[in-house]
């Protein structure tokens, strides 16, 4: 949970917000083709959890389940199937097709401000060849056009090098910081970015 993000709250229209919940309502895949993310269901709590027990995946995440447990995951799996029929969240993963995760995206939905934020991580055997930066700017076009969305509102620790590098590249802009707290309790200091949808396209055309 991170209190007071997005930073910028503009409130949209009754239509309109129906509209970005039915939109997550009924998402099936983030992306398109070979490289397309599905949702996340009961059954990948195990290959999940083995694939979040690496820091270099779960250390810079404040939103995972703390203790990170099979048990847990699998609750986790489940809210976020609860906050998709909310019209709230939504939760991916990729995997190789033989039951290994290659990666997750975990998108937090603010509908009645038409804004979001994608969270995630790649295997590390995928770190440093620029996948995250591209995945990471197809599925903020992707939340603009599917999901409807404004706004995008991104976080990440001081010590996330990567992700603070990718989101200055991509044209956010910062926008102060927050406390994040985790699932068990625990607080974090987050820097925050944001982009509005004409930023991003004017940024990054089609
Ligand atoms: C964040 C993450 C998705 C980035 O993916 P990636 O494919 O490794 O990143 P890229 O190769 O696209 O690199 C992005 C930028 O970070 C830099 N970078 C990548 N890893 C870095 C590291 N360990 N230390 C310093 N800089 C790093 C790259 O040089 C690049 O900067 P540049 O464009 O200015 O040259 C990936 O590191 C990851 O899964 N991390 C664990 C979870 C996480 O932090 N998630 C984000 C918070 S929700």
């Amino acid at each position: 949970m991170a209190e007071g993000i997005p930073v910028t709250r503009i409130e949209i229209p009754a239509s309109r917000i129906a509209a970005i919940r039915e939109a997550v309502r009924t998402t099936t895949h983030l992306g398109a083709g070979a490289e397309a993310s599905r949702l996340a269901r009961a059954e990948d709590a195990p290959a999940f959890f083995t694939f979040l027990s690496d820091p270099a995946v779960h250390a810079p995440i404040y939103s995972l389940p703390r203790p990170l447990t099979e048990a847990n995951v699998l609750a986790f799996i489940e809210d976020h199937m609860a906050q998709r029929e909310a019209g709230e969240g939504l939760l991916f993963v990729r995997d190789n097709g033989e039951g290994r995760i290659l990666g997750y995206s975990d998108i937090q939905v603010w509908p009645h401000w038409a804004a979001g934020e994608l969270g995630g991580a790649l295997h590390p055997s995928q770190h440093r060849q620029g996948r995250g930066t591209r995945g990471a700017a197809e599925s903020f076009t992707w939340m603009f056009e599917a999901l409807h969305l404004d706004l995008i509102c991104e976080t990440a620790s001081h010590e996330n090098i990567a992700t603070q590098r990718m989101l200055d590249g991509l044209g956010f802009a910062r926008k102060g910081e927050v406390e994040s707290t985790r699932s068990d309790g625990t607080t974090r200091a987050s820097l925050v970015w944001e982009i509005t949808r004409d930023d991003w396209f004017r940024l990054h055309p089609a």
